[in-house]
């Protein structure tokens, strides 16, 4: 062999070792990183758009580039809640602020295209944070109240559900309206669910019935085309696509404005918030830095399995479907290529572990508020691949909408109306076939 090709592979091989290496290295990065295969102009906009995920946004008119936060805010960046790319969590009682969730709102009735009508002082979530001259809203004190549920053996698990209370409210009571708490959930292999067809979320929905699951897809508005679409992400599936999503997290998390709402979402009766400073930059976060945080957003991969061999969590597996589980938590699932992406994300087999289906999921779990045309009882199917990690990458074991399960068994034992089959599969196993699904829940 030549010295330069030798040279030449020794390097390609500390190059992949390196690699193999970083992943095993930096477990807590396991939701961060990109598709594979991206090349390098497609790696810098990918880095790009992180660089807006991170980014802590400053009040008008200082700022440069990241001036527009506010006049009402929840955190200065996305990563705040949504961090290192996973889910947030709930506070451990009504003293200590929400930190990586955030509360909707809204009262009975619906606003344009049949989307939840806005609080007339609130708006359609809480604000906790205002900019100067501006007071923040008020804040959501959650605490928890204790119950239990006994399994087939008879043992007993305790459960929680949160209650809501609002403080130092701002602008005048709260009274009667709709409440929905929810945690940040992670945003990682987003992309890959945007290029799954409706045509397979249609005909999955078909073939539910026979196996005692009814799946609706929600309707929801694009403000892009200016239509009703099927929605995809949210815990209700109530936003139709990536980038409308992100935008809607823009103004309504940290107040920024984009190309697609390119107003401040002051609500009617609050005059401090309209009369707020305004950013030079209009609008605060441009095209093209919204196009680089879609492109990020919609390419940071789903983490690999891992110890799918090992024989506990392959009976697992078999647990989990025979409990019926797989039929809102889809194993597998094909994607068309990307409809804005299809070099970069290529048609290819999936295993999400969700239908992108709303469920009435019983009482339990309701908020009693509409969202399109999820009920109170309905919430989205959430994916459950990388489930396994969010105890490593953040450092909690949180689950549910509201993050009230405090392990993953718990968030099964909340299943009620439509999954209440698959609990009361799940709660007849034995202790160690109820280890073993779980143990092929913490591969994913
Ligand atoms: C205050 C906490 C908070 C902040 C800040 C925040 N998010 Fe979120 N994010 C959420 C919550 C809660 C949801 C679920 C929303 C729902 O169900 O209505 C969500 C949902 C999402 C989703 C959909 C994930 C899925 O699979 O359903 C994406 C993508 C997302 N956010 C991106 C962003 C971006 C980009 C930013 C910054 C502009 C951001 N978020 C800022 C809390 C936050
Ligand atoms: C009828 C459809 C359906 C069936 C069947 C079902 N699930 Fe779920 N699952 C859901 C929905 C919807 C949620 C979200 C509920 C919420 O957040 O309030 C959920 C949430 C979860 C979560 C928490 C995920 C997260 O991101 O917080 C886990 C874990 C889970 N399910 C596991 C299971 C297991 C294990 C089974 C079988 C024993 C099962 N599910 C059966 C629909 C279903």
């Amino acid at each position: 062999m030549k010295p330069r090709a030798s040279m030449l592979l020794a390097l390609v091989a500390i190059l992949c070792g390196w690699g193999a290496a970083r992943a095993e290295e930096f477990p807590r990065e396991a939701y961060s990183n990109p598709v594979a295969g991206l090349d390098a102009a497609s790696e810098d906009m990918f880095y790009r758009g992180r660089v807006e995920f991170l980014r802590s946004w400053a009040f008008p008119p200082g700022g440069g580039e990241a001036s527009g936060l506010g006049p009402l805010f929840n955190r200065i960046s996305c990563a705040a809640c949504h961090q290192k790319s996973g889910r947030g969590q709930p506070p451990s009682g009504p003293n200590e602020r929400m930190s990586s969730m955030l509360v909707r709102l809204s009262i009975p009735g619906e606003g344009p295209h049949g989307a939840p009508k806005p609080h007339p002082s609130y708006g359609g979530q809480l604000n906790e944070e205002g900019a100067p001259g501006v007071p923040g809203e008020g804040r959501a004190a959650i605490s928890w109240e204790e119950t239990s549920a006994t399994l087939a053996d008879g043992s007993v698990a305790p459960l929680r559900r949160p209650r809501i209370k609002f403080v130092e409210l701002a602008y005048g009571p709260i009274d009667d309206a709709l409440v929905s708490p929810r945690v940040a959930p992670a945003v990682f292999g987003d992309g890959l669910l945007e290029s799954v067809p409706a045509e397979t979320l249609k005909r999955i929905a078909a073939e539910q019935p026979a196996r005692g699951v009814h799946g609706v897809m929600n309707e929801v508005y694009d403000v892009i085309s200016g239509r009703m679409v099927p929605g995809r992400f949210g815990w209700k599936a109530n936003s139709p696509n990536l980038k409308q999503q992100i935008a809607e997290a823009f103004i309504g998390d940290l107040g920024v404005t984009t190309p697609l709402f390119p107003d401040d979402q002051c609500a009617e009766l609050q005059p401090a918030c309209r009369a707020a400073t305004k950013s030079k930059n209009q609008p605060e976060l441009p095209a093209d830095r919204l196009d680089d945080i879609d492109f990020f957003n919609a390419h940071l991969a789903a983490p690999p399995r891992r110890d799918a061999d090992n024989p506990a969590v392959v009976q697992g597996e078999t647990l989990f479907l025979a409990a019926g589980c797989g039929v809102c938590h889809v194993p597998s699932l094909r994607t068309e290529a990307h409809p804005k992406f299809s070099q970069t994300l290529p048609a290819q087999t999936i295993a999400p572990y969700t239908d992108l289906l709303l469920h009435d999921m019983g009482e339990g779990l309701s908020d009693d508020r509409p969202d399109f045309r999820a009920s109170g009882r309905q919430w989205r199917t959430p994916p459950l691949w990388g489930v396994g990690l969010v105890p490593i990458v953040n450092e909690h074991s949180l689950f549910l909408h509201d993050g009230r399960a405090r392990s993953l068994e718990e968030a099964i034992l909340w299943h009620g109306g439509e999954g209440e089959a698959a609990k009361t599969a799940y709660a007849a196993l034995t202790k160690d076939e109820r280890e073993a699904l779980l143990a092929f829940l913490r591969s994913l």
